[in-house]
């Protein structure tokens, strides 16, 4: 069999229930009674495995640490990937489904009106959290313990603000139904922009919070089989995800205590005169939360790896709807092919590594690692600066992640200004950003908004994006090329706790709508950059 892949009858052992002791456990799951073997797994494999509960998602499990699964056992948040099954035995779950009706449309409601759910996989254990912190009873205005829940969370769209925007019209009584919700707004509109601005398709709508993006591996055939990869890289295929992952003989993620490194040289600056400012940065994961996942019919097209958007390029290239469409064609069976969260590190492009050096008149070089396209897209914002592509071992690299390589080229013309600009994007947008004691301040022009929520809520996503890559986002990764940073709290992500508030003016246009938030991005970046007093070495580390 090609490219390692086994069948369902070569993945040992083919009954997960002979290598496991079993039980019976007795689960209420959303106020439904229900018995289940105890097949010696987590209550995230019951859920979504034996009992098709998908609102509960699975970012990086068995990890831990992106909050995606989050689930109440009787009352009390837990993220159910690190839940033994037998531990709920007896006990009262409850997932967003079964929030009382009201509520889930409140909170649906809420966070569709401020724009806090976007790609919306990690909405769902989100709100079950904040849900049952509402429950408490505390001062709804009082938004440190909110703060403190979402510490258990990961987003990688939205930047924090919106989703606390969200919690506090949940309690305001603004959100009751749609018509508020909307506010006049024309949602198909709103995903025109989403969709603009995050590279790919994008319903906009309050189901979105409550996990009904139409996720690959929510949406696959009931009667597929599963693939996993194995840590050499091959697939493997079960007859149930249990099953597969045993064959797999999955192991734990890791995070390394080595500290980023940056992998190329600083360029010399020659005879036309000093470098006035330097840049180095390293390895930057794209950390999008819904890893990697496809399935397909044999014959058939495979389910997109994009369902809802929100991987700001980084699964451009993604292989994965292949992997499911040969795997299906092989066995004559639908197939769904899911990446775990150490697969989708291993694998996945990442933005490039850069080193370089500007003049004072803007002029400079710009080593980078080599990457398709990114010489062209540098060239397009800053001709000034020669792009050289280094070759470094390490990872795959992508000049679609947002705004690879030409943002870096802002930054550093930024430095050699020593003072802030608008910055124009290749899509003609262009923005302006300026930190002080307030906060992050930011204005975008980018033709028609369609709709001032979700273009706002994607420059506070860019701004929160850009802050985190300046001060703390960096992989771990040896001379050899070998990512040691495994997990997807290393990637470096910056807090709710930790984030400026975000100020957004979006700027009157009746011209074509374009991308607006790669703009900011970018803008935020060198903004960022200079009031942190340049530091050559990113991430800078907390600024202020
Ligand atoms: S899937 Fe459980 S915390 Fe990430
Ligand atoms: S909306 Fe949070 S990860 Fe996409």
């Amino acid at each position: 069999m090609s490219d390692g892949q086994q069948s369902p009858s070569s993945a040992p052992p083919s009954e997960p229930s002979s290598v496991v002791p079993t039980r019976q456990l007795t689960l209420s799951v959303d106020g439904q009674q229900h018995q289940v073997e105890d097949a010696g797994g987590t209550l995230l494999d019951v859920l979504r495995d034996r009992l098709g509960v998908n609102s509960v998602k699975d970012g990086c499990s068995p990890q831990g640490q992106c909050g995606c699964c989050t689930v109440l056992v009787n009352g009390q948040a837990r993220v159910a990937c690190v839940t033994p099954a037998r531990r709920a035995n007896g006990k009262e779950i409850t997932t967003v489904d079964g929030l009382a009706e009201d509520r889930q449309e409140r909170w649906a409601n809420a966070f569709c009106a401020t724009g806090g759910s976007q790609c919306g996989f990690c909405t769902p254990g989100i709100i079950v959290r904040l849900d049952a912190l509402a429950s408490k009873g505390n001062d709804p205005d009082d938004l440190g313990p909110v703060e403190q829940a979402l510490l258990a969370h990961l987003c990688r769209c939205t930047g924090w603000q919106t989703i606390t925007e969200a919690w506090l019209v949940f309690h305001s009584g603004e959100a009751p139904g749609n018509a508020a919700t909307t506010g006049g707004r024309d949602l198909l509109a709103a995903a025109r922009r989403a969709e603009i601005e995050g590279g790919a398709a994008q319903t906009v709508s309050p189901e979105v919070a409550l996990g009904r993006g139409g996720f690959a591996a929510d949406t696959a055939p009931a009667n597929s089989l599963i693939a996993v990869p194995t840590d050499d890289g091959s697939w493997v295929v079960g007859e149930t995800l249990a099953e597969a992952r045993h064959a797999a003989g999955k192991v734990q993620g890791r995070r390394t205590t080595i500290d980023p490194q940056h992998p190329i040289e600083l360029p010399e600056a020659g005879p036309d005169g000093p470098w006035v400012a330097t840049l180095r940065t390293t390895w930057v994961d794209p950390a999008y939360l819904e890893t990697d996942a496809s399935w397909c019919e044999p014959g058939g097209e495979p389910a997109s790896p994009l369902a809802n958007g929100g991987a700001f390029g980084g699964k451009t290239e993604s292989k994965i709807g292949e992997l499911a469409r040969n795997l299906a064609d092989e066995h004559g069976r639908p197939v769904l092919a899911l990446g775990s969260r150490e697969f989708t590190i291993q694998q996945g492009p990442k933005r490039p590594p850069v080193s370089g050096g500007v003049r004072a008149d803007g002029s400079g070089e710009l080593r980078v690692a080599s990457t398709p396209g990114i010489a062209e897209a540098i060239a397009a914002v800053a001709p000034e600066i020669t792009v050289v592509e280094v070759e470094v071992p390490g990872p795959p690299t992508s000049a679609d992640i947002r705004a690879a390589g030409w943002a870096e080229a802002v930054v550093l013309q930024a430095g050699a200004r020593g003072t802030t600009a608008p910055v124009v994007a290749p899509s003609g947008a262009v923005a302006e950003a300026k930190v002080d004691a307030n906060g992050i301040h930011v204005s975008v022009r980018c033709g028609q908004p369609l709709d001032d929520v979700i273009l706002r809520s994607y420059c506070v996503g860019a701004a929160h994006m850009a802050w985190s890559w300046l001060t703390s986002e960096g992989l771990a990764i040896d001379t050899e090329g070998v990512i040691h940073d495994l997990t997807v709290r290393s990637f470096g992500i910056l807090r709710a706790v930790d984030t400026p508030t975000i100020h957004v003016t979006i700027e009157p246009d009746d011209g074509e709508p374009v991308n607006g938030s790669d703009a900011v991005f970018a803008a935020v970046a060198a903004a960022g950059w200079l009031a942190a007093g340049q530091p050559q070495d990113w991430p800078v580390g907390s600024i202020g």
